[in-house]
């Protein structure tokens, strides 16, 4: 058996070891977005330094605990706070947890993330669902030897995101009243946000919004045949000629403001998942 399995097959048993129930619908929360989990009725919180082979979530703004529990009667796992690449863990140790959910019976995995906007019809604290995205600027997280248990060596990725649950969310979102794009993602390994010239470029290949999570996860998802669905809260403007510098603090600021519009879609969407 490779390390891998043998790590994953490790730190399954830990989690299982703790847990009476399964979720078959795993969350990760982005940066400044770990408010959700306070609607969680949590029968089980890890801490990740707790468990077996789980990275330690180090940034600001990312709670790191692995969440068992209820969202609106619906059994989740959510994992408050994700491991970046730009923390310096290698790109299979940001997909790990994604295989964690995998195996303890997740079957659909949904994602939030705070992002600049490129589309100049987009301002701050709008919420935008990624239909597609260009993970060109990253690190592909599956480069490596494949394991062939969890997938194939050169998965498809024609419907990365959930087109059924992009509809669903769409007309959640409309009943809601809740205004949302929908667009492309573009991912880059941070830490550092984009000069004015790389906002250019990633708007010219047919980005709407940048960010620095999210890529890696959705690759390991679709390899081991999850279902995804991602929302991006615009955090800041890319494309702007006038002061452009951009900060954590307003990007966690911004996504704070923004985050009850996500929370209702998210409980929304869980409940015709
Ligand atoms: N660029 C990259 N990542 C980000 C940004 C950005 O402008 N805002 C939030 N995350």
């Amino acid at each position: 058996m490779s390390t891998l399995l043998q790590q994953l097959n490790e730190t399954v048993a830990f989690i299982q070891s703790k847990i009476t129930t399964t979720a078959t619908t795993g969350i990760i929360l982005g940066s400044g977005l770990g408010n959700l989990a306070q609607e969680i009725k949590v029968d089980l919180a890890i801490p990740y330094a707790e468990i077996p082979n789980f990275p330690v979530s180090t940034v600001e703004g990312h709670g790191g605990k692995l969440l068992i529990g209820e969202l609106g009667n619906k059994k989740v796992i959510v994992m408050s706070g994700r491991f970046h690449f730009y923390e310096g863990y290698s790109a299979e140790q940001v997909i790990f947890p994604i295989r964690v959910l995998k195996l303890l019976g997740v079957e659909t995995l949904l994602l939030s993330n705070a992002a600049g906007a490129v589309n100049p019809n987009y301002k701050v604290g709008d919420l935008m669902i990624i239909e597609d995205h260009i993970s060109f600027f990253t690190v592909n997280p599956l480069m490596g030897k494949n394991e062939s248990s969890l997938g194939t060596r050169f998965p498809d990725m024609s419907e990365p995101y959930s087109k059924a649950l992009i509809d669903a969310a769409t007309n959640i979102a409309a009943t809601n009243n809740i205004h949302v794009h929908k667009g492309v993602y573009t991912a880059v390994t941070g830490p550092t946000f984009e000069t004015h010239a790389e906002y250019r470029l990633i708007k010219t290949i047919g980005s709407d919004v940048v960010g620095m999570s999210t890529v890696q996860e959705t690759i390991a998802a679709c390899h081991c045949g999850m279902k995804v669905f991602a929302v991006s809260v615009v955090t800041d403007l890319g494309i702007r000629e006038d002061n452009n510098t951009i900060t954590h603090e307003e990007v966690l600021l911004a996504a704070k403001e923004a985050e009850p519009k996500l929370t209702l879609l998210f409980k929304e969407l869980l409940q015709v998942i």
